[in-house]
């Protein structure tokens, strides 16, 4: 049988199942920090403190894979500031979580064309993936630099490549064979998608990987977003009744 990836339709996870893969749109930052005449980047810091918090009910409520909206391809065209701003809590994030992800078992990966980062932050998040690849607990999966068009064109590109010289025949080409050239090959099924903040959109956000996945949107902004939020999304998870175009 096929290998179930990021794409596939779940039938077992239907009624009351818990979602193995969960991923979130961290939105609503700067409206946080607005809201008390702070700063963007205070929202942005308390933004990374939820992340922490996020990843670690994660974990206790067995859920096996996590994806997190952390920087989008179309997030360069923000103030230069603020850009740098977010790059360098990220670099705080994987220094100071490291430890903690390695002795959790916590496998970190990263998705997205994040190799057109600072050479520096490529070299950490390569060191930090290369350390924890072994880790089995569960997958955090950071999309940075990350848009899902441009996943798509990079899964593509290297099907192309690999018609033209020959090795596989274009009737070759299903959605098994997309599903494992794009950047989440290795997680499991989509089940649910957050977004917090009110905004119910996808902001090219995993479009392949959601085809069958639950959309779950909050009113919450990200950094007031805490464990009681995850619990009450997989409760409404569970009670959902997944079809997969069947009756
Ligand atoms: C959206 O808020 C959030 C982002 C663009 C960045 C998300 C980044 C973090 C939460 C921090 C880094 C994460 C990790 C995993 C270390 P917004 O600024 O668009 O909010 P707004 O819509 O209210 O302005």
């Amino acid at each position: 049988m096929a290998r179930a990836t990021a794409s596939s339709p779940r039938p077992e996870a239907g009624q009351g199942a818990a979602p193995r893969h969960v991923a979130i749109i961290m939105d609503g930052n700067g409206r946080w920090a607005k809201k008390r005449l702070l700063p963007r980047v205070a929202g942005h810091r308390q933004g990374v403190e939820a992340a922490r918090r996020i990843v670690r009910a994660a974990g206790d409520l067995g859920i096996e894979a996590l994806t997190l909206y952390a920087f989008s391809s179309e997030n360069w065209r923000r103030p230069q500031e603020e850009v740098s701003d977010l790059m360098g809590l990220l670099r705080l994030f994987i220094l100071s979580d490291i430890d903690e992800f390695a002795n959790a078992g916590v496998r970190l990966r990263v998705i997205g064309d994040y190799k057109a980062l600072a050479p520096d932050l490529v070299s950490l998040i390569d060191g930090a993936m290369e350390r924890t690849a072994g880790n089995r607990a569960m997958t955090l999966a950071i999309a940075l630099n990350y848009g899902a068009q441009f996943e798509m064109v990079r899964a593509v590109r290297a099907i192309a490549d690999r018609v033209q010289t020959g090795e596989i025949a274009p009737a070759a080409i299903d959605e098994q064979m997309i599903d494992t050239h794009l950047d989440t090959q290795d997680l499991p099924p989509l089940d649910l998608l957050i977004r917090t903040s009110g905004e119910k959109r996808l902001s090219n956000f995993l479009l392949w990987q959601a085809a069958y996945a639950e959309l779950h949107f909050v009113d919450t902004l990200w950094p007031d977003f805490d464990k009681q939020c995850l619990v009450d999304a997989l409760a409404h998870f569970g009670q959902r009744e997944r079809r997969f175009g069947g009756l």
